[in-house]
Protein backbone atom coordinates (compact mmCIF):
# COMPACT_ATOMS: atom_id res chain seq x y z
CA UNK A 1 0.00 0.00 0.00
CA UNK A 2 1.13 3.45 -0.89
CA UNK A 3 2.40 4.82 2.07
CA UNK A 4 1.19 8.54 1.88
CA UNK A 5 -2.40 8.50 0.70
CA UNK A 6 -3.30 11.61 2.84
CA UNK A 7 -0.66 13.34 0.43
CA UNK A 8 -2.23 11.63 -2.44
CA UNK A 9 -5.72 13.16 -0.99
CA UNK A 10 -4.54 16.22 0.00
CA UNK A 11 -2.95 16.85 -4.23
CA UNK A 12 -6.41 16.49 -5.46
CA UNK A 13 -8.10 18.63 -2.13
CA UNK A 14 -5.54 21.69 -3.13
CA UNK A 15 -5.80 21.62 -7.16
CA UNK A 16 -9.89 21.20 -6.55
CA UNK A 17 -9.57 24.38 -4.92
CA UNK A 18 -7.98 25.86 -7.60
CA UNK A 19 -9.72 24.46 -10.14
CA UNK A 20 -13.71 23.15 -10.49
CA UNK A 21 -13.11 20.89 -13.04
CA UNK A 22 -9.47 19.43 -14.00
CA UNK A 23 -11.06 17.32 -16.87
CA UNK A 24 -10.03 20.32 -19.83
CA UNK A 25 -6.87 20.50 -18.16
CA UNK A 26 -5.82 16.93 -18.33
CA UNK A 27 -7.26 16.10 -21.79
CA UNK A 28 -5.59 19.53 -22.79
CA UNK A 29 -2.24 18.13 -21.56
CA UNK A 30 -2.61 14.22 -22.62
CA UNK A 31 -3.35 15.29 -26.21
CA UNK A 32 -0.24 17.79 -26.19
CA UNK A 33 2.03 15.26 -25.01
CA UNK A 34 0.59 12.53 -26.37
CA UNK A 35 -0.76 14.11 -30.12
CA UNK A 36 -2.13 10.29 -31.43
CA UNK A 37 -4.45 10.16 -28.63
CA UNK A 38 -6.80 12.97 -29.58
CA UNK A 39 -8.53 10.43 -32.76
CA UNK A 40 -9.16 7.54 -30.75
CA UNK A 41 -11.75 9.32 -28.71
CA UNK A 42 -15.21 9.41 -30.69
CA UNK A 43 -16.56 12.63 -32.41
CA UNK A 44 -19.25 12.41 -30.79
CA UNK A 45 -20.74 12.27 -27.65
CA UNK A 46 -16.76 12.25 -26.48
CA UNK A 47 -17.07 15.04 -23.60
CA UNK A 48 -19.10 12.36 -21.54
CA UNK A 49 -16.90 9.57 -22.09
CA UNK A 50 -13.39 11.84 -21.21
CA UNK A 51 -15.16 13.25 -17.99
CA UNK A 52 -16.43 9.65 -17.01
CA UNK A 53 -12.61 8.20 -17.81
CA UNK A 54 -11.27 10.75 -15.62
CA UNK A 55 -13.55 10.87 -12.52
CA UNK A 56 -13.62 6.67 -12.60
CA UNK A 57 -10.17 6.99 -12.88
CA UNK A 58 -9.42 9.78 -9.76
CA UNK A 59 -11.40 7.49 -7.91
CA UNK A 60 -9.00 4.71 -8.10
CA UNK A 61 -5.93 6.05 -7.65
CA UNK A 62 -7.35 7.23 -4.75
CA UNK A 63 -8.79 3.75 -3.63
CA UNK A 64 -5.14 2.38 -4.74
CA UNK A 65 -3.26 5.01 -3.01
CA UNK A 66 -5.94 4.44 -0.08
CA UNK A 67 -7.66 1.16 1.35
CA UNK A 68 -7.98 -0.67 -1.85
CA UNK A 69 -11.41 -1.31 -0.82
CA UNK A 70 -12.76 -1.61 -4.23
CA UNK A 71 -12.58 1.34 -7.13
CA UNK A 72 -8.65 0.64 -7.29
CA UNK A 73 -9.57 -3.45 -9.17
CA UNK A 74 -10.64 -0.39 -12.49
CA UNK A 75 -7.04 -0.01 -12.86
CA UNK A 76 -6.38 -3.80 -13.96
CA UNK A 77 -9.61 -4.08 -15.66
CA UNK A 78 -8.93 -1.63 -18.15
CA UNK A 79 -5.90 -2.17 -18.93
CA UNK A 80 -7.26 -5.07 -20.81
CA UNK A 81 -10.54 -3.10 -22.15
CA UNK A 82 -8.05 -0.44 -23.40
CA UNK A 83 -5.43 -2.88 -25.20
CA UNK A 84 -9.27 -3.36 -27.08
CA UNK A 85 -9.25 -0.16 -27.55
CA UNK A 86 -5.74 0.11 -29.23
CA UNK A 87 -4.50 2.01 -26.13
CA UNK A 88 -1.30 0.04 -25.18
CA UNK A 89 -0.12 -0.02 -21.75
CA UNK A 90 2.56 1.97 -21.81
CA UNK A 91 0.28 4.63 -23.13
CA UNK A 92 -2.30 3.76 -20.99
CA UNK A 93 -0.28 4.63 -17.58
CA UNK A 94 1.29 7.52 -18.72
CA UNK A 95 -2.35 8.70 -18.17
CA UNK A 96 -1.38 8.60 -14.23
CA UNK A 97 1.09 10.77 -14.90
CA UNK A 98 -0.77 13.09 -16.84
CA UNK A 99 -3.00 13.69 -13.76
CA UNK A 100 0.48 14.13 -11.90
CA UNK A 101 1.62 16.64 -13.81
CA UNK A 102 -1.63 19.13 -14.29
CA UNK A 103 -1.64 18.57 -10.23
CA UNK A 104 1.89 19.85 -10.38
CA UNK A 105 1.42 22.70 -12.15
CA UNK A 106 -1.68 23.52 -10.28
CA UNK A 107 -0.97 23.52 -7.29
CA UNK A 108 2.97 25.51 -8.23
CA UNK A 109 4.37 26.53 -4.34
CA UNK A 110 2.61 23.58 -2.99
CA UNK A 111 3.85 21.02 -4.59
CA UNK A 112 5.83 19.91 -1.78
CA UNK A 113 9.04 17.49 -1.98
CA UNK A 114 7.13 14.96 0.05
CA UNK A 115 3.80 15.16 -2.46
CA UNK A 116 5.85 14.45 -5.29
CA UNK A 117 7.62 11.80 -3.47
CA UNK A 118 4.23 10.35 -2.59
CA UNK A 119 3.52 10.12 -6.38
CA UNK A 120 6.38 8.64 -7.64
CA UNK A 121 6.19 6.09 -5.32
CA UNK A 122 1.82 5.67 -6.64
CA UNK A 123 2.78 5.88 -9.76
CA UNK A 124 5.45 3.13 -9.61
CA UNK A 125 2.97 0.95 -7.59
CA UNK A 126 0.25 1.52 -10.67
CA UNK A 127 3.00 0.59 -12.85
CA UNK A 128 3.62 -2.66 -11.36
CA UNK A 129 -0.02 -3.35 -10.40
CA UNK A 130 -0.98 -2.63 -14.78
CA UNK A 131 1.96 -5.02 -15.37
CA UNK A 132 0.26 -7.83 -13.77
CA UNK A 133 -2.51 -7.75 -14.94
CA UNK A 134 -1.49 -6.46 -19.02
C1 LIG B 1 -3.52 7.76 -22.32
C2 LIG B 1 -4.20 6.74 -21.83
C3 LIG B 1 -5.61 6.44 -22.21
C4 LIG B 1 -6.26 6.56 -23.42
C5 LIG B 1 -5.68 7.04 -24.74
C6 LIG B 1 -7.62 6.14 -23.22
C7 LIG B 1 -8.59 6.09 -24.20
C8 LIG B 1 -9.92 5.82 -24.01
C9 LIG B 1 -10.94 5.89 -25.03
C10 LIG B 1 -10.68 6.21 -26.48
C11 LIG B 1 -12.11 5.61 -24.43
C12 LIG B 1 -13.50 5.65 -25.09
C13 LIG B 1 -13.93 4.40 -25.70
C14 LIG B 1 -15.30 4.66 -26.30
O1 LIG B 1 -15.49 5.68 -26.97
O2 LIG B 1 -16.16 3.84 -26.06
C15 LIG B 1 -11.86 5.35 -23.03
C16 LIG B 1 -12.84 5.02 -22.10
C17 LIG B 1 -12.60 4.73 -20.78
N1 LIG B 1 -11.37 4.77 -20.16
FE1 LIG B 1 -9.59 5.30 -21.03
N2 LIG B 1 -7.80 5.77 -21.91
C18 LIG B 1 -6.60 5.93 -21.25
C19 LIG B 1 -6.35 5.67 -19.92
C20 LIG B 1 -7.29 5.22 -19.01
C21 LIG B 1 -7.02 4.90 -17.64
C22 LIG B 1 -5.65 4.98 -16.98
C23 LIG B 1 -8.19 4.51 -17.07
C24 LIG B 1 -8.50 4.05 -15.66
C25 LIG B 1 -7.72 3.31 -14.92
C26 LIG B 1 -9.22 4.60 -18.08
C27 LIG B 1 -10.55 4.31 -17.89
C28 LIG B 1 -11.54 4.40 -18.84
C29 LIG B 1 -12.93 4.12 -18.60
C30 LIG B 1 -13.54 3.67 -17.28
C31 LIG B 1 -13.60 4.34 -19.82
C32 LIG B 1 -15.10 4.21 -20.07
C33 LIG B 1 -15.72 5.56 -19.74
C34 LIG B 1 -17.21 5.50 -19.82
O3 LIG B 1 -17.73 5.41 -20.94
O4 LIG B 1 -17.84 5.52 -18.76
N3 LIG B 1 -8.64 5.04 -19.25
N4 LIG B 1 -10.53 5.48 -22.80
Amino acid sequence: MNPSPDLIDLSFELAASRCADLTPLVYQRLFTTHPETQAMFRSQGSELVKGSMLALTIEAILDFAGERRGPFRLIACEVVSHDGYGTPRELFITFFAVIRDTLRELLGDEWSPAIAQAWDALLAEIDAFAAIAA
